[in-house]
């Protein structure tokens, strides 16, 4: 198998990190974005940020990528500011800088979305706010929202995007995905279990879930490089539920 060149963001820990281990143990190249560490350290939710991160990968990937994954993402728990503008507008920013080098090598934009995209519904004015793409507008219209539905509210938003843009971004030739994991162990949701207020609603979800009660990252990261890989090349606009059964339990009717 010929070795393929990825970015992504999110790789330092997680569900990022176990993929980004997957990559590299299959000889591909991983070029990792992410504020901890990273071949390109950068601070997402800052416009800075995002600049340093498009001019890092255009740089260390100039002849294209074959994929690009934004993973990185913050919990409930985190300030509704940083929720909305990391895991909705870095994710969107970041795959609409990286398209082209994407549509040169005819490759794949996975994004994370979650199976709590479902629990908020598409006309929550934070939704839509998200998609009328207005940043600024977006984050100060929050004062009054909880961490549960802006984080849930970024993953619909980020959902949505990804099906609206699938025939525009085939036509340019990236192949555009998402993947909605389930509850996973990772630091992201021992903040949340550590959360005085969160914490036994997440225990008790992680209890209902049908198969088992949460998910260990590489069992994520195996779908999402099926995903990525040439085996998944008539996927696309899928949004891909990895969690164990919940959003099937949850929402029986609709698919
Ligand atoms: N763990 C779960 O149960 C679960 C469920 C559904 C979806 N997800 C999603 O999966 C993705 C990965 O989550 P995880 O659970 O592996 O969490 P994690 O906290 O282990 O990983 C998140 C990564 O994002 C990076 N990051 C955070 N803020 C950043 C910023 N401002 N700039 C750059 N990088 C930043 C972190 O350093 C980290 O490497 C997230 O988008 C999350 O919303 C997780």
């Amino acid at each position: 198998m010929a070795m393929k060149v990825y970015a992504m963001t999110g790789g330092a820990t997680g569900i990022g990190a176990a993929l980004r281990q997957q990559l590299a143990d299959a000889g591909h190249r991983v070029i990792s974005v992410d504020i901890r560490e990273g071949d390109i350290i950068a601070d997402l939710s800052t416009a800075a940020g995002r600049e340093t991160a498009l001019t890092g990968v255009r740089e260390l990937a100039a002849d294209g990528l074959d994929g690009f994954i934004a993973c990185a993402g913050l919990p409930p728990v985190a300030p509704v500011q940083l929720i909305a503008s990391v895991n909705y507008f870095a994710a969107v920013e970041m795959a609409a800088g990286l398209k082209d080098l994407v549509g040169m090598r005819r490759g794949t934009v996975l994004l994370v979305a979650s199976n709590s995209a479902p629990m908020i519904e598409n006309d929550h004015p934070f939704v839509q706010s998200c998609l009328a793409a207005d940043e600024q507008a977006t984050l100060a219209s929050l004062a009054d929202l909880n961490g549960q539905s802006v984080y849930a509210g970024s993953k619909r938003a980020l959902t949505v995007w990804m099906r609206r843009n699938v025939v525009a971004w085939a036509k340019a030739g990236v192949r555009l995905n998402a993947v909605a994991p389930g509850i996973t162990l990772t630091p992201l949701t021992a903040q949340v279990f550590a959360d005085p207020e969160l914490g036994d609603v997440m225990r008790q979800f992680g209890e209902s879930v049908p198969w088992g009660e949460a998910a260990q990252p590489g069992q994520i990261a195996n779908v999402m490089r099926f995903m990525l890989s040439e085996e998944a090349d008539f996927v696309c606009g899928s949004v891909f539920f990895v969690d164990g059964g919940s959003d099937a339990m949850l929402r029986s009717d609709q698919f």
